[in-house]
């Protein structure tokens, strides 16, 4: 290229089928709305505790409800990243009636147990098919599923070991009322990097189309990319 001449860009028209594997896609779709069930889930559980006077465990089923959320997200980043649409589903109503402290924690034991066999289910799927990107993109999931299990389980244990004691109980309360909420290091990154770079989007489900040119002097498929519009 002479000197000072300005760059060349060949446009790439973004292409309109899936890149992704079918079966992947609808898993990942999927799970966006196991998390926001999950987070429905835990709320109502919080909803029990309150009622009943356990503000700590209210607050804890709260922290893990945004944490479900969270997670509903970070699926739908990633969708969102891979040029994918996002198909958000109706959200079932949790049905669980308690009447004793501890069925809220097995039932919560059981249900990430679930949650755990569907997130091994996509990772099963994109091995298949040999979607590297995919499986890990799910290996922070995995690790998470294990703490999940290891803190629902200790939940349990607890409540069978301090519950029947009044001040005991009240302790544990007093425990779970000091849980703070904090944003999942995937989704603090994925707003970490949106507020760094407008300037990078996604082609439809495979492959980034970045580029670092002035964007006041290029161009690509008609439009002003000094508007930041790409689509
Ligand atoms: Fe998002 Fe508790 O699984």
């Amino acid at each position: 290229m002479k000197r000072g001449a300005q760059p060349v860009y060949t446009p790439v028209r973004p292409k309109k089928e899936m890149l992704m594997d079918a079966r992947v896609y609808e898993l990942l779709n999927d799970q966006i709305n196991k998390e926001l069930y999950s987070s429905y889930l835990y709320l109502s559980f919080a909803d029990y505790y309150e009622e009943e006077g356990l503000e700590g465990f209210a607050n804890w089923y709260e922290i893990q409800a945004k944490e479900e959320r969270d997670h509903a997200l970070i699926f739908r980043n990633y969708l969102h990243e891979n040029g994918c649409k996002v198909k958000l589903l109706a959200i079932d109503q949790p049905d669980k009636e308690f009447t004793t402290f501890l069925e809220p924690l097995e039932a919560a034991l059981e249900h990430e147990k679930y949650v755990t066999s569907l997130i091994n289910d996509i990772y099963a799927a994109a091995a298949e098919v040999k979607d590297y990107r995919t499986m890990k993109f799910l290996d922070w999931f995995i690790e998470e599923q294990q703490e999940e299990e290891d803190n629902a389980d200790k939940m349990i244990t607890r409540m069978k070991l301090f519950g029947s004691d009044a001040k005991a109980l009240y302790d544990l309360d007093q425990e779970n009322a000091a849980r703070v909420y904090s944003v999942p290091s995937p989704l603090a990154a994925a707003e970490e990097a949106a507020s760094v770079s407008e300037l990078s989007r996604p082609r439809p489900c495979g492959g980034v189309f970045s580029f670092t040119a002035n964007p006041g002097t290029a161009s690509l498929l008609g439009r002003d990319l000094a508007a930041g519009k790409f689509a």
